[in-house]
């Protein structure tokens, strides 16, 4: 059994996870998250039985004027923020310093007047977070087809940034469409480490299995993508979110098995996986 190294937390999701638990352990009341603070029911329920409260919606944070608000490692826009701070209540802002990164990006294009391209997923609240720190125009497009398609009139520039949690490699491609289209352009891969480190590793596992597990929340995008890739290179890909999800009759006929997760599973949920499949082959 192979399981992968890099699965679980990555550095800015145990940041932000990490800050709601301090604020409990701290006796801050009441805690909210803006968000669930990861794509994780397992781990938002638990927190929940510790008094963290969700956020769901800006309605919902109007109605807050006192405690603590925490931004998840996704970040908000620009706007959301402002708000948190005009409530009188203590924000901590545990955006991930490189979704930060790519915040600063937004802005700075929009004041030099260029136009900012997001490669990523428009509904994904990380996306809607840079978005909301763009100062001009700003396209998001989720494949080369999609920038084919995009007008940029003659004489502008054009700054491309990626999702954090975007395929490297389709982001490659794009890069390479984008530099064939434009002249006035530059391109800041964006593309973290961790989830590429996260998905090279995947694939090489799955390779060399005869089934796969990858764990994490329905939601999350980057555990979407991981049983992506492994679907790719192994035909028997289990995705679960907990040990309850995997039907073990199968696991007796295979002899290989590799296990990965997502960035919002906690190392609980790994060894307990990791553990039953290893007692059960
Ligand atoms: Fe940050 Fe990369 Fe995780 S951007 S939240 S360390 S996937």
């Amino acid at each position: 059994m192979i399981t992968a190294k890099s699965a679980g937390f990555c550095f800015g999701v145990k940041r932000a996870v990490d800050e709601v638990k301090k604020q409990i352990q701290e006796g801050t009341k009441p805690v909210y998250t803006y968000g669930p603070i990861i794509h994780n029911e397992q781990v938002v329920d638990a927190l929940s039985r510790q008094g963290v409260q969700v956020i769901h919606s800006e309605e919902e944070l109007s109605q807050i004027h006192e405690g603590t608000i925490i931004i998840r490692s996704h970040g908000v826009p620009r706007r959301i923020q402002e708000k948190m701070e005009s409530l009188g209540v203590t924000v901590v802002d545990a955006t991930c310093p490189f979704v930060k990164k790519i915040h600063a990006i937004a802005q700075e294009t929009g004041d030099r007047g260029d136009i900012l391209i997001i490669a990523g997923n428009p509904d994904h609240p990380e996306v809607q977070g840079i978005m909301g720190w763009a100062t001009g125009e700003v396209h998001v497009i989720e494949s080369a087809e999609d920038l084919e398609k995009l007008q940029i009139p003659e004489g502008k520039k054009a700054v491309l940034v990626a999702q954090t949690t975007f395929n490297k490699v389709k982001f490659e491609y794009i890069v390479e469409i984008f530099a064939r289209k434009r002249y006035h352009s530059y391109v800041v891969n964006t593309v973290c480490n961790a989830t590429d480190e996260r998905q090279t590793e995947a694939r090489e596992i799955a390779q060399k299995v005869d089934a796969m597990v990858v764990i994490g929340g329905r939601h999350s995008s980057n555990t979407q993508k991981l049983f992506y890739i492994c679907s790719e290179k192994c035909a028997n890909t289990y995705f679960i979110e907990t040990l309850v999800d995997l039907d073990l009759k199968p696991f007796q006929s295979y002899s290989r098995v590799g296990i990965t997760a997502g960035a919002s599973t906690p190392n609980s949920i790994i060894e307990e996986v990791t553990e039953y499949v290893r007692t059960e082959l």
